[in-house]
């Protein structure tokens, strides 16, 4: 398994191109199960879940289509062959719950292996079932998988549905299925982040008809079929909040090219709070530390909250800042398993329950850590970069999950970082 090792203190100066957003991907490739005609994404992030989604597809029936050389624009199309998302894949990538949704709208039917929990909680997905089945679909559970279908083999009904958490996944099934529904759904308390906005923009271009984008209800006229549309992947604003994490912990200065700051919502609030300035210019968005860091508390929310996919990157901030913070997690609950590996770098964090104490230090020391899930490994690359000495990740194949050539873009800006191939 590879490792990455980083001899840190050196602070970051330059530009980094932020790509495609991981968890506006996932969802827009699932869609393409909602037409038979070409779906065409841009801007497509190269990374591991993404392979993995296209292989998903792949065995639905959906030819995947590298419509560029480079790999970021995705040509998706062809009909339905298999109704199956088997368990060695759906294990590996828990987003493959988003074909349950499409698989029931165009065929009535979805086997689909439910996904195990993971390292940040046991993940379940009855809010999608829930909200499925007042559609009319009837499920069964049964070796581990999800049998889907339609009562009266006929296709989803509109429904009225609130959802009891704004679920960003159960969101997605939900408008996706009532795209092709008969009749009106209504979803209240639904998910706000812009990945779903995303997702929405494109199934209207595809001929889905969608009231109140942007907002927690949704209206969805459901349509006979979909066709096939041009979509360009919004940039990923958590690549975003991570790198100016980075920037900040390093005490660089560094332009995210194509970065939105209106996506980064409590994100550049809660980092100009700490002292570091975020602003807006014609490339993107630009991150400078000029002065100390100050200790600022953090609750992690739905969106436009502060998202709970840059708990760890803040927490490695908050580890070299002047004074103490408090950081609670609120979305997932065991989302801290990055604490003890900064610890074991000379950070000074206290977990209790839900909340850690962050007791700032002058700078933490590289060592060997071990990488647990996506945002916390990443958490620990940023950790090596502040750290004196050097630091080795392991594990790094977590990070691939989430973050294209991390190395690469982190070394165009003066970082000492390289990937050690096992
Ligand atoms: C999406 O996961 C993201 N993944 C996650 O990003 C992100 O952390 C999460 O939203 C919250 O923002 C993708 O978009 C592919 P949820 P999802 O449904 O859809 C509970 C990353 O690092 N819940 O909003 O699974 C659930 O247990 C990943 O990029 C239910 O109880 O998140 C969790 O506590 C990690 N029942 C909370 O809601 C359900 O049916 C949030 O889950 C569904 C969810």
């Amino acid at each position: 398994m590879d490792r990455i090792r980083i001899r840190g203190g050196r602070p970051l100066h330059g530009d980094i191109v932020i790509s495609g957003a991981k968890n506006a991907a996932l969802p827009l490739m699932a869609a393409g199960l909602l037409t038979d005609d070409r779906l065409i994404l841009s801007n497509v992030p190269q990374l591991a879940d993404v392979k993995t989604m296209g292989s998903l597809l792949a065995q639905h029936g959906i030819a995947v289509e590298d419509a560029t050389p480079d790999g970021r624009r995705l040509s998706l199309g062809g009909a339905i062959t298999n109704t199956e998302a088997p368990y060695d894949i759906v294990r590996k990538m828990r987003a493959s719950i988003l074909v349950l949704g499409p698989l029931l709208a165009r065929t009535g039917e979805a086997r689909v292996s439910l996904p195990g929990g993971c390292a940040i909680g046991t993940r379940p997905v009855d809010l999608h079932l829930k909200g499925l089945e007042q559609m009319g679909a009837v499920f069964r559970l049964e070796a581990g998988y999800i049998h889907g279908s339609v009562a009266g083999g006929g296709k989803l009904a509109g429904a009225v549905i609130v959802l009891p958490f704004a679920s960003v996944g159960a969101t997605e099934n939900l408008v996706m299925a009532a795209a092709l529904a008969d009749g009106r759904t209504v979803l209240s308390n639904a998910a706000r982040e812009p990945e779903i906005s995303d997702l929405c923009a494109c199934l209207v271009a595809m001929g889905a008809r969608i009231e109140g984008i942007g907002t927690d209800r949704l209206v969805i006229e459901g349509v006979p079929t979909l066709h096939g549309a041009e979509h360009s992947i919004i940039p990923d604003r958590i690549e975003t909040g991570t790198y100016a994490c980075a920037t900040a912990a390093t005490g660089g200065e560094v332009r995210l090219i194509g970065a939105r700051l209106d996506h980064l919502g409590a994100v550049a609030r809660i980092l100009r709070d700490t002292g570091v300035d975020v602003d807006e210019d014609e490339q993107g968005v630009m991150v400078r530390r000029l002065s100390g860091l100050r200790g600022v508390d953090v609750m992690t929310e739905p969106y436009p909250g502060f998202p709970t996919d840059m708990q760890a990157q803040f927490m490695v901030l908050m580890s070299v800042a002047d004074g103490a913070a408090m950081v609670t997690e609120t979305i997932f609950e065991n989302r801290f398993m990055h604490v003890q590996e900064l610890n074991r770098m000379g950070a000074r964090i206290n977990v209790h329950g839900a909340s850690a104490i962050v007791r700032g230090v002058s700078s933490l020391s590289g060592a060997p850590v071990m990488a647990t899930d996506l945002r916390a490994s990443v958490s620990l690359v940023l950790a090596g970069l502040a750290a004196a000495g050097v630091t080795v990740v392991n594990r790094v194949y977590h990070l691939d999950r989430g973050y294209e050539a991390v190395e690469q873009k982190l070394a165009a800006c003066g970082a000492d970082i390289e990937r050690l191939a096992d």
